[in-house]
């Protein structure tokens, strides 16, 4: 079963695999539907970027999407997760897409189910398809993992991003670094070593930003936020001491002037709105990847 619960469970074959199906759809392959095949994406907790890649890559790729509302279904009436899936399942589902407030929702599905899961975030647990989207953009840019420094900035603690893309990163080669208020350490991700954010940007390639995780936090974050910006967010004077040809990743929604200067939300160095062009790509990978038997292979004489 081709589920995508975490990036830990994709080998560092798997990854390069993904990222040259990515790649080709970027440049515009397509696969052909071997006949009408649903996929079901159910979001328990709010999303634009994650929810509507998927569907415009669902789409793209011929498939029938169903959209799943928790708030207007059947879970308003005390119906489990696991029976949800099983019904999505019953009536013809041939994959779903999963995001879901607790940490690791899958590991009731895993085993039960016999549909692929694709999980589009847990909790503050894993977010697999967008450290996909982040190796994309960072492989287009520099071609290649080994050796590249990479910065994660932010509230390292309560962040999927960070905690996918910090083992992705040093499976390729990558050395991580982390930056972070101290109160939003995460003792548990040993991929990475905690520096200054000050002494790490003339040095890095890669500024990966966290976006600040309001609906994760206690009442200690208020004097965190006090002075986020100055300590700890890209402000304009950093952002001038960055090496020549490094980027900044964010992987949005971005709280503006606070993990980073509104000016440079768009400014030379910035691949967050290419992040989101790369989402789709991803998306259309994975799903290629969870539905080999109804898709069928990538039509190299389509690109364009
Ligand atoms: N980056 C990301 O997951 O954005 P959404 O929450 O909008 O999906």
């Amino acid at each position: 079963m081709n589920h995508l619960l975490t990036m830990s469970e994709l080998s560092v074959q798997e990854i390069q695999e993904i990222l040259k199906d990515a790649e080709e759809f970027a440049c515009g392959s397509v696969v052909q539907p071997k006949g009408k095949t649903f996929v079901a994406n159910l979001f328990f907790e709010a999303s634009t970027r994650t929810r509507f890649s998927f569907e415009v890559a669902e789409k793209r790729l011929g498939l029938e999407v169903l959209n799943f509302s928790a708030e207007s279904s059947s879970v308003q009436k005390g119906e489990t997760l696991y029976d949800t899936v099983k019904t999505l399942q019953s009536i013809g589902a041939k994959a779903v897409v999963i995001r879901h407030q607790e940490d690791r929702y899958f590991d009731e599905l895993r085993g039960k189910i016999n549909i692929p899961i694709l999980n589009a975030g847990d909790g503050c647990g894993n977010h697999p398809t967008q450290s996909l989207l982040d190796l994309l953009t960072i492989k287009q840019e520099f071609g290649s993992f080994e050796g590249l420094k990479v910065a994660i900035v932010g509230d390292i603690r309560h962040s999927r991003v960070a905690r996918s893309n910090a083992e992705a990163l040093t499976r390729l080669g990558a050395s991580v670094f982390f930056a972070s208020p101290k109160e939003w350490e995460d003792g548990q991700n040993s991929f990475g070593t905690y520096a200054s954010l000050d002494e790490l940007i003339p040095q890095i390639d890669v500024l990966m930003l966290l976006r600040v995780q309001h609906e994760r936090h206690d009442k200690f974050a208020e004097n965190i936020m006090r002075d986020y910006h100055e300590q700890h967010g890209l402000t304009i004077e950093r952002e001038k001491r960055m090496k020549s040809g490094s980027i900044i990743l964010h992987p949005a929604p971005v709280n503006r002037g606070v993990e980073i200067a509104d000016e440079l939300v768009e400014c030379g160095r910035s691949r967050i709105f290419k992040q989101m062009e790369n989402g789709v790509y991803v998306r259309m990978a994975v799903l290629k990847r969870a539905l080999s038997a109804e898709l069928g292979g990538v039509n190299h004489e389509l690109l364009v």
